[in-house]
């Protein structure tokens, strides 16, 4: 981190010159790394929303003009013309691959598309009704047991990364099968990335899969538009957990369990829960919005607003503009959606969404998709984390390849009791 001016910090009768950090798009940083050494004072920024805690090359969001790039390229471009397991390159190894570098890596991704047989076992063990995200999360957590060269530093990243983005394909599509008491399907070599996941997902012995091009062309595109998003919550999860020198697959199952939320990636899910009452209620969308503008109530309208974005996610426009072309052509007509496109409508009319700039975000539609794909609402959160496994990956990269890179270990503004005299049980 190269500062390249000093900018004064005034505290009483004291001025303090901090180092300011130039960014090459999006916000410079002002360096407060020596602030408590040479003022004892600390920041405070509940939920870092002001606070950037890395330089990072791999996103960038630009909130106020909607614009999300991965490695420079703009979101628009890489849905229209790339695949996910491209897009999956780009983020880890920082340029898009040739020909030659794309098969290497769709065939590493395929031979290590198996899980062990042992971990398949795991399975039987969950209730019915387990939900995928623990699953996904135990599973990856798991796979430093059966690859533990990995703990004593990674001899081999792009292998274990691959690893990981293959097997998780896998891990989502035994959770489904065994949660409907169906045999697993195994990945096939002969099929690509998300067509071998769908046909995981949908194959049975009873009934081919059949794949339709236009649907694995909307699973690239979402799983692209999920990729990778700056210093999210989960992502920063991710690196907090690196920062402590600790293996990909744990740092990875600590993002899967912060993506679970309902204010992050369990936000697709909510979303669905969420138009599926408004629909079991009449289809009133009005009271909704007046739910979500009432302080004293704790309903949010999911899949609506967003931390950086005060503008429409670009993320959302796309998969907006999918609905209208995917739907038709698999003739699944979703009462859900039409829900949808009325609430955004009531919503972006009212004056608090307007004045607050709260639009739909990616999680308002991408939900609506993954169920005409015959996706289930308790998987979508998953589908969001395998989307986001490359992004994750990639900051992990950064984070422990990084010469500035330090344990996480925030401060905090104690206003707990002061120094108390102990006093014995028989005498309280
Ligand atoms: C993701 O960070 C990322 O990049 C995340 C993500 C990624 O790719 O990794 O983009 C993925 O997590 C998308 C967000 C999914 N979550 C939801 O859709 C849940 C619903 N959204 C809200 O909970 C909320 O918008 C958050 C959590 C997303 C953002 O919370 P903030 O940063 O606290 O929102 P804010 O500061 O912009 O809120 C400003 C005002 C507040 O009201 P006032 O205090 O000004 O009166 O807007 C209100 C908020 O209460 N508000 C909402 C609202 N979102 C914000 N009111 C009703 N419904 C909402 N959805």
């Amino acid at each position: 981190m190269t500062p390249t001016r000093l900018v004064k910090l005034q505290i009483d009768a004291n001025q303090v010159a901090l180092p300011m950090i130039k960014s090459t798009a999006g916000a410079d940083g002002i360096d407060i790394s020596k602030l408590k050494a040479s003022t004892g004072l600390v920041t405070m920024d509940p939920g870092f929303a002001n606070t950037g805690s890395c330089v990072s090359s791999i996103s960038l969001v630009d909130g106020d003009k909607g614009i999300l790039r991965y490695r420079g390229y703009d979101i628009e471009e890489l849905a229209a013309h790339c695949s996910f397991v491209e897009v999956a390159y780009l983020l880890i190894r920082g340029n898009l691959p040739n020909q030659q570098e794309l098969h290497t890596w769709s065939e590493r991704l395929n031979k290590h598309s198996l899980i062990h047989e042992d971990m398949k076992s795991f399975f039987n063990r969950y209730p019915p009704n387990a939900h995928p995200m623990s699953i996904l999360s135990a599973m990856v957590t798991s796979l430093a047991s059966f690859y533990p060269h990995i703990m004593q530093g990674d001899p081999n990243f792009d292998t274990t990364a691959a690893r990981l983005i293959a097997k998780v394909r896998t891990i989502a599509a035994f959770s489904y099968k065994k949660s409907q008491g169906d045999p697993v399907v195994y990945p096939r070599q002969d099929l690509p990335y998300c067509a071998n996941f769908l046909n995981m997902m949908f194959d049975s012995p009873v009934k081919s899969y059949v794949i339709v091009p236009e649907v694995i062309a909307a699973l690239n595109q979402l799983l692209i538009l999920h990729a990778d998003h700056e210093q999210n919550c989960s992502t920063s999860a991710v690196r907090l957990v690196a920062s402590s020198g600790a293996n990909l697959y744990a740092s990875i199952a600590a993002g899967i369990s912060a993506l679970w939320g309902p204010l992050h990636g369990g936000a697709n899910q909510a979303v669905i829960e969420m138009l599926t009452s408004i629909q079991t209620n009449g289809g009133d969308v009005h009271h909704v919005i007046e739910r979500a503008k009432d302080k004293t109530d704790p309903f949010r309208l999911m899949g609506f607003g967003h931390a950086v974005y005060k503008s429409y996610d670009p993320r959302a426009k796309i998969t907006k503009q999918l609905c209208d072309t995917l739907l038709p052509k698999l003739n699944v007509h979703d009462p859900l959606l039409e829900i949808a496109l009325e609430l955004e409508q009531a919503a972006l009319r009212d004056d608090y969404f307007v004045e607050r700039k709260l639009y739909p975000n990616v999680d308002f539609y991408s939900g609506i998709l993954y169920r005409a794909m015959g996706i289930p609402t308790n998987m979508l959160t998953v589908m969001f984390a395998i989307g986001r496994l490359p992004g994750w990956i990639a900051h992990w990269k950064e984070a422990t390849e990084s010469k500035d890179q330090k344990i996480w270990r925030p401060r905090q503004i104690y206003i707990g009791p002061t120094r108390q005299k102990f006093v014995a049980i028989d005498k309280r």
